[in-house]
């Protein structure tokens, strides 16, 4: 399979092994449910995944993908928390540490625009993530500068990560460089020490 082609596959490819050790687990936008379907079958038995989603037709799509997927996953289905809310409202749910989290923005192919993440939500949660991530911990977004709100919020995410503090954080940002210019994009952060 082409990596290097699909930035939603290369952020699989850098969580895979940061997976194997995770006790807590998010997928901050759960859509049809591919992105908890992968972090399901690569979790530890012992893992909890929580997934979010602001619209109610997404967590049922990923909870029936989960069932019918529930022999080819490592959890158990109880321990996979489908959560029809904001991400910015995490902390509402989870109050342990995180191990690994993915972002995978904008909206839903085919679906309603009106459904697309917003920067300021978005780095307001990507933000509360970095605060309770272990060390050693995982942050992957995947984002789509291709559509107007998309752009902004890729815009803003740069802006921001740009400054972390390479004391706590190493960030890495993925781009075709030989591609559209508005061809998705993948940004990961690694939590490699204190965040004060
Ligand atoms: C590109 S789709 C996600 C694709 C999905 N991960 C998959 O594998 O199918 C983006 C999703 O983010 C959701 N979303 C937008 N704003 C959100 C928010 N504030 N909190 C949680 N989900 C949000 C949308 O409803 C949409 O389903």
């Amino acid at each position: 399979m082409q990596k290097l082609s699909n930035s939603i596959q290369l952020a699989h490819c850098l969580l895979k092994d940061r997976l194997v050790e995770a006790n807590i687990i998010i997928d901050a936008t759960a859509g049809n449910g591919n992105d908890t379907l992968f972090l399901a079958q690569n979790a530890k038995s012992k893992a909890k995944l929580y997934a979010f989603d602001i619209q109610e037709q997404a967590i049922l799509n990923t909870k029936k993908l989960l069932i019918e997927n529930k022999n080819n996953i490592n959890l158990p289905l109880e321990n996979i928390k489908f959560i029809h809310d904001s991400h910015e409202n995490i902390n509402n749910y989870i109050q342990a540490k995180i191990d690994v989290a993915i972002f995978n923005l904008g909206y839903l192919p085919g679906g309603d625009h009106e459904f697309t993440t917003k920067n300021d939500i978005t780095l307001k949660t990507i933000d509360k993530i970095l605060n309770v991530l272990n060390i050693n911990g995982y942050i992957a977004i995947v984002m789509y500068p291709g559509h107007e709100e998309g752009l902004k919020e890729y815009q803003a995410i740069k802006l921001f990560v740009k400054d972390l503090p390479k004391k706590a954080f190493t960030v890495g940002w993925y781009k075709m460089i030989n591609h559209n210019l508005n061809a998705p994009a993948l940004c990961w952060i690694e939590k490699v020490g204190e965040y004060a």
